[in-house]
């Protein structure tokens, strides 16, 4: 009696723990990223990375929680690989590159041949020495890289708009062929990359993109180991092209791959919320366009948020162009790429088991209020994103979110909070912008960790003193 008692006693500690472990892998948290949504389609989603970027912890954490493929935004290009003839540097690349390993990203390789920084050096060789510079430089870096890259842009924008080819000093010095032989050159380095031409305009049918599918065509009908096509996709808002899914689709009729490699969608400034709808509509639109087409292995970003996008810097006057506002917090964007992939936000849609309280609207106050949280783990480290949702009748204006860490683990940054200490019972306080938690809203914050093993997630959530739901 006694034992079996113990027995029934047991089995429930065993069923709450396995329950507890359960959670971890259920089937929300699956879909409560871009990678996760896109893996669960054969799909990655990506994001663009310069070496600065790694310093900036919110960017950091946004980063390793929704992409896992990242493309060095300059630190693979010919001015910084090999800045003078027969000089090669390839530590920004390396940084960039252990980046992206110890956070289960791929790496596109950016890129190999490119008239745009590309050092003065290249362009003042006399025409005969260009297609050996030209070899030297691609077989260097791709054995350098050997084995860690998923593709290579081996040519980046080799087409003027009207679909002839770029009068650059690769063209200048060997006509066509200098393209067949750059991927030739590539795929005797790292027979195992995908080798790309990628180039911007060229998201639907046009002049550009017909030159550049008559180029596949003939590298094809000559036995060039050409991989795949990369579509830039910078666009302007409200200017995705209609006939993107049928070029994508002809491209991949030809037998090669198809990938958006650079997405923004810029805004003319100040964004309205009308604006910022239009570019939901927009990522939106080109997701789901990727995943109507088989060869569309994915889809990366330009940049993490609009604090590091490239856009203000280049077309004056336009920003706001990607899925994460100034302070890394998702903008509609990111909701529409996710839903088109099938994903959700962590939901807020089931009804709180014990709605608590009326909590004061001003001043923080009690809240009732429920958590779900996603954890992303890899063998020292994880990322934990949690959506706190006010599910009472009163908005919360400040809050404090008490919780418990599982052993082991220790803060190393964190994003969209302030949290402390590091370890044990901790405090996630809000920014200044993320303050207010309107009735039947929520807010998004996360942190790396590093772990001895155990990747739980955390646990004994409560906001401003009162005990949240969890799942
Ligand atoms: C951009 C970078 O983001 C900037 O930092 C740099 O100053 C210029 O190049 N097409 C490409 C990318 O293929 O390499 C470009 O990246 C953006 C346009």
């Amino acid at each position: 009696m006694h034992n079996r008692r113990l027995a029934a006693a047991l089995a429930v500690v065993a069923s709450a723990a396995l329950a507890g472990s359960l959670a971890l892998v259920r089937p929300a948290d699956a879909a409560s990223s871009l990678k996760q949504s896109a893996e669960a389609k054969s799909k990655y989603f990506g994001t663009a990375l310069v070496q600065s970027n790694l310093s900036n912890s919110s960017l950091v954490g946004v980063a390793a929680a929704q992409f896992d493929m990242m493309t060095p935004g300059n630190e693979m290009k010919w001015d910084t690989t090999e800045p003078s003839n027969g000089s090669f540097n390839f530590g920004p690349g390396d940084n960039l590159v252990s980046f992206a390993q110890s956070h289960s990203m791929r790496v596109r390789g950016h890129n190999l041949v490119w008239h745009s920084q590309l050092p003065g050096w290249v362009s003042s060789l006399p025409t005969s020495q260009v297609q050996a510079a030209m070899e030297t430089h691609i077989t260097t870096e791709a054995t350098h890289y050997k084995g860690e890259v998923y593709s290579w842009d081996v040519v980046n924008e080799p087409f003027n708009e009207d679909g002839s080819l770029r009068q650059d000093a690769f063209y200048n010095a060997m006509g066509t062929g200098y393209i067949a032989d750059a991927i030739r050159t590539a795929h005797a380095a790292d027979p195992n990359a995908k080798l790309y031409l990628n180039d911007y305009n060229i998201e639907g049918e046009n002049a550009k993109s017909n030159a550049m599918y008559s180029l596949v065509q003939s590298l094809i009908s000559q036995g060039v180991p050409i991989g795949g096509v990369g579509l830039e996709s910078h666009f302007i808002l409200g200017q995705v092209p209609s006939s993107m899914l049928a070029n994508m689709q002809r491209f991949a009729a030809l037998g090669v791959d198809v990938a958006v490699t650079e997405l923004d969608d810029r805004i003319q400034l100040p964004a309205s919320s009308a604006n910022l709808q239009q570019q939901a509509t927009d990522y939106s639109t080109v997701v789901s366009d990727c995943l109507a087409v088989t060869r569309c292995v994915g889809v990366s970003q330009w940049g993490v948020g609009d604090a590091d996008s490239w856009i203000p810097g280049t077309f004056s006057g336009y920003g706001a162009a990607t899925m994460y506002d100034q302070n890394y917090q998702p903008k509609p964007a990111y909701t529409a790429a996710l839903n088109a992939l099938g994903g959700t936000v962590s939901s807020s849609s089931s009804t709180p088991t014990t709605p608590t309280s009326s909590s004061s609207s001003s001043g923080g106050g009690g809240a009732a209020c429920k958590v779900t949280d996603a954890v992303n783990a890899w063998n020292t480290g994880l990322t934990e994103n949690i959506t706190v949702s006010n599910t009472g009748s009163s908005a919360v204006n400040g809050w404090s979110l008490v919780f418990t860490l599982a052993s082991g683990q220790t803060i190393t940054s964190t994003w969209n909070a302030t949290i402390s200490p590091t370890s044990g019972q901790v405090t996630a306080k809000n920014m200044s912008y993320n303050a207010a938690i309107a009735p039947g809203g929520s807010v998004s914050f996360g942190f790396q960790a590093n772990h001895t093993g155990n990747t739980a997630a955390p646990s004994a959530f409560s906001l401003n003193g009162q005990p949240c739901s969890n799942g």
